[in-house]
């Protein structure tokens, strides 16, 4: 913290004030994890915050502070927590043994509803993480193709296997020799680089894998005809097209390629479709899918042993079943109301904020302009948004460090204004720092 340091220190002071159990919960879980937690995006400064129980729309922490969840687990709690129907679908399962090696009817019932929701998607598998979504669509697309690399995004996030976290300028970890040589990377936005990649390398690349929206990168949404011209140039230089639905799927029924009209060859999923509990899943077209079937000699093998379990379907069928058009409509006009809010505040100042959205999703930048790619969001001031965030733990509303905001179902107007009315406090508050 440089230039605003002092008034860091202040909001640093009453966060900890507020939260002293979970201080100390952290100087203990920090001897037995590398910065107390076990993933790193739940880390920040000055530490994080033990919740106790999360129902509906909040979070409530172990000193007991109340807090509106505005980041649902990272998109995934499109329900909010603890919701009735959901956990009684889970619980029902979990009194009929939850795992075993053999298909069960949820499968069926599963597959069939997600191949008739999302047009893309013919055949799937189910897996545990969107990382395994991601690692087998590529894998499927390279197998299909004869081919061994891949385009993506600059700074996209796909989850943690080599080939999706590798990226050669925000990765510090060393990877497996030869990674880098399997991965070309575009800004997102940016379908010219697309081509010239292709025109180069088309021979040796199976599939460019694209978020139709950037999710974790900054809510950053396609320009007007960019997906359709990567499924243009898909077609042409004849590489697979994968998008990577893991965040997007809850911005229509059929995820944001029903919204934008542009079908991929295979569509990764997770988060939203687990209703709460750890899963994945790929699936596309039927000549590629088919390459997983076990009853063809030479099948491509697809292993993972809670892979489809019957908790996490069952949650996961009750979850897309209550999200129709008129929630997801809902959470979109609540979303709108809270970014009109939001900039009506930054209207009033000299502060350069910009807010992305696509529906009940959007991000939160200090910059002067929206950023279209990763690289832009980079001009975001660092100190500020650190600043914007604790500010808002201190006042009850709970967003991703980095900006992220997205709504629940659940969620209310009431929300919405106590929301707007804290974001206002916060940002004026924040003003005077910007007039020195
Ligand atoms: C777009 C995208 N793809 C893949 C993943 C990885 O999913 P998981 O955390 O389930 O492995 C994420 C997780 O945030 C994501 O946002």
């Amino acid at each position: 913290m440089g230039l605003y340091k002092d008034v860091y220190k202040k909001d640093v002071e009453t966060y900890i004030n507020k939260t002293p159990e979970s201080k100390n919960k952290y100087e203990i879980a920090n001897n037995y994890m590398p910065g107390g937690e076990t993933r790193s995006v739940c880390f920040h400064k000055p530490y994080p915050l033990t919740i106790e129980e999360a129902r509906g729309a909040y979070l409530y922490d172990i000193d007991g502070n109340r807090y509106i969840d505005f980041l649902n687990n990272y998109t995934s709690m499109v329900h909010g927590h603890a919701h009735e129907h959901i956990a009684e679908k889970a619980q029902f399962a979990l009194k009929k043994g939850t795992a075993y090696a053999a298909t069960i009817p949820e499968k069926i019932q599963f597959s069939e509803l997600l191949c008739n929701r999302v047009p893309s998607i013919k055949k799937i598998r189910f897996c545990n993480s969107g990382t395994e979504a991601t690692m087998f669509a590529i894998r499927a697309a390279c197998t299909f193709t004869k081919k061994t690399s891949i385009i993506k995004m600059d700074g996209a996030y796909h989850g943690t296997h080599d080939l999706a976290a590798w990226d050669s300028r925000y990765n510090t970890a060393v990877f497996p020799k030869n990674i880098s040589q399997n991965i070309y990377v575009a800004p997102f936005n940016d379908s010219e680089t697309i081509e010239q990649i292709l025109s180069l390398h088309a021979d040796d690349i199976a599939a460019i894998l694209v978020e139709p929206v950037m999710g974790v990168a900054g809510v950053i949404p396609p320009n007007e005809g960019y997906l359709d011209k990567l499924r243009k140039l898909a077609d042409k230089y004849q590489v697979l097209l994968i998008f990577d639905e893991v965040q997007t799927l809850r911005l229509d029924i059929g995820g944001a390629q029903e919204m934008y009209g542009v079908t991929p060859d295979l569509t990764c999923m997770a988060k939203i479709i687990g209703g709460g509990f750890p899963v994945g899943a790929f699936g596309g077209k039927k000549e590629i899918m088919n390459m997983f079937d076990p009853s063809k000699d030479g099948f491509l093998a697809h292993g993972g042993t809670f892979n489809g379990n019957k908790v996490t379907l069952s949650a996961g069928i009750a979850t897309m079943q209550l999200l129709d058009i008129d929630k997801i409509e809902k959470m979109n006009s609540l979303s709108i109301e809270l970014e009109n809010k939001i900039k009506k505040t930054v209207k009033q100042s000299n502060i350069p904020v910009t807010l992305t959205r696509v529906g009940s999703m959007m991000n939160i930048h200090f910059t002067e302009n929206k950023p279209e790619n990763y690289a832009e969001t980079l001009h975001s001031n660092k100190e500020l948004i650190d600043i914007l965030h604790i500010k808002l733990l201190n006042r009850g509303i709970f967003i991703a460090p980095r900006g992220l905001i997205n709504l629940s179902t659940v969620m209310t107007q009431q929300n919405i204004q106590e929301a707007g009315d804290v974001f206002k406090d916060a940002l004026q508050e924040m003003m005077p720092l910007l007039d020195r």
